[in-house]
């Protein structure tokens, strides 16, 4: 061959290459702490391949589950920086930054999955996405929830002040951190994850979880006395990094946000089923389960509500929209 013709066809291939690299997908990368089999992850999976269906392939979800991209404190760097495109995270990691979204975790706030679901598709709650460009860096595109949270000890709980001075495990963050300082614990960090073994070794006396954990992770193997305390809610909020946000096409922006609100919504029906089932194997394994409510918890929670009206703004209309929600 000529050298003019190999001139010719390598530059022809060169072309070839970019047409095809603009027509490619964009891959979002979304990550999870959460396992691929946990219900936030499959979300994430099914809003990913509605996603590629109705952008006719220009968008690719890759989902990273199981703290593959760190923990939640990392990804959200990572999404300030555009390293990460995109997260389901707990609440409790945005409530580290934007003091209203503590608000949330007010203990009896809601009374279960199903109201929980619709709070967070109230007016306030849906308000308060729109903090997070100018005080995270990032979009808050939607929330969905999780179990309702309960405690499982290792000791007696007959009355709340059985829980002083214990060692109990809890996600950090500064509304469930004041919630136990209340009640007189020493709140211990943890992955929830760690706590099968740290409930054996001695390093903690409890924990805060709910009921799909105490059951997948066998917690209650550990611990003998299930508090469902119900006393909070646990929402995850879909996040993008502002700056991938900020280089989309409008249409694109409504498509993703319109995506992952629904599929982050499907959660609320998930779990009003899961925790039923859940609650069925739990009773069948002979697991003594004690329901308690706002009672048990004494003045701790007028305490608790005190602190945090200053702090967030935002609880007095959250309280107010929850006292009209539906029974
Ligand atoms: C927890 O830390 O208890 C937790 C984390 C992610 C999902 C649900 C619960």
């Amino acid at each position: 061959m000529k050298k003019t013709t190999k001139l010719l066809c390598a530059l022809c291939s060169a072309a070839a290459l970019l047409l095809s690299a603009g027509a490619m997908a964009k891959d979002l990368r979304l990550g999870l702490v959460v396992p691929g089999t946990h219900a936030w992850s499959q979300a994430a999976q099914a809003m990913g391949e509605e996603l590629k269906e109705r952008s006719g392939g220009k968008y690719d979800v890759v989902v990273f589950p199981a703290g593959q991209l760190g923990s939640e404190a990392r990804m959200l760097q990572q999404l300030q920086t555009g390293a990460l495109d995109m997260a389901f995270m707990t609440t409790a990691e945005v409530a580290n930054r934007v003091p209203d979204f503590g608000a949330l975790f007010a203990p009896y706030l809601v009374h279960d999955v199903a109201q929980a679901g619709q709070l967070l598709n109230g007016k306030t709650a849906q308000g308060m996405l729109d903090q997070l460009p100018a005080k995270a860096g990032v979009v808050g595109l939607g929330y969905g929830v999780a179990g309702m949270r309960l405690m499982l000890n290792a000791f007696p709980t007959d009355d709340v002040k059985a829980i002083n001075g214990r060692k109990i495990r809890i996600t950090p963050f500064p509304p469930v951190q004041d919630f136990y300082r209340l009640l007189g614990a020493a709140s211990t960090p943890m992955p929830v994850t760690d706590v099968y073994d740290a409930l054996a070794n001695g390093q903690v006396d409890g924990v805060d979880a709910d009921l799909e954990l105490l059951w997948k992770l066998r917690l209650y193997e550990r611990a003998k006395t299930v508090l469902q305390s119900n006393h909070m809610m646990f929402p995850v909020i879909g996040l993008m990094s502002g700056r991938v946000w900020a280089q989309l096409p409008q249409e694109d922006r409504s498509m993703i946000r319109e995506l992952t609100r629904k599929h982050l919504d499907t959660l609320t029906a998930h779990y009003e089923k899961s925790e039923a089932d859940t609650q069925a194997s739990i009773d069948q394994a002979g697991v003594k389960v004690t329901p308690v409510g706002p009672e048990f918890f004494g003045d701790t929670l007028q305490q608790w509500e005190e602190i945090w009206l200053k702090k967030a703004p935002a609880l007095a209309d959250l309280r107010r929209e929850a006292a009209d929600l539906k029974p």
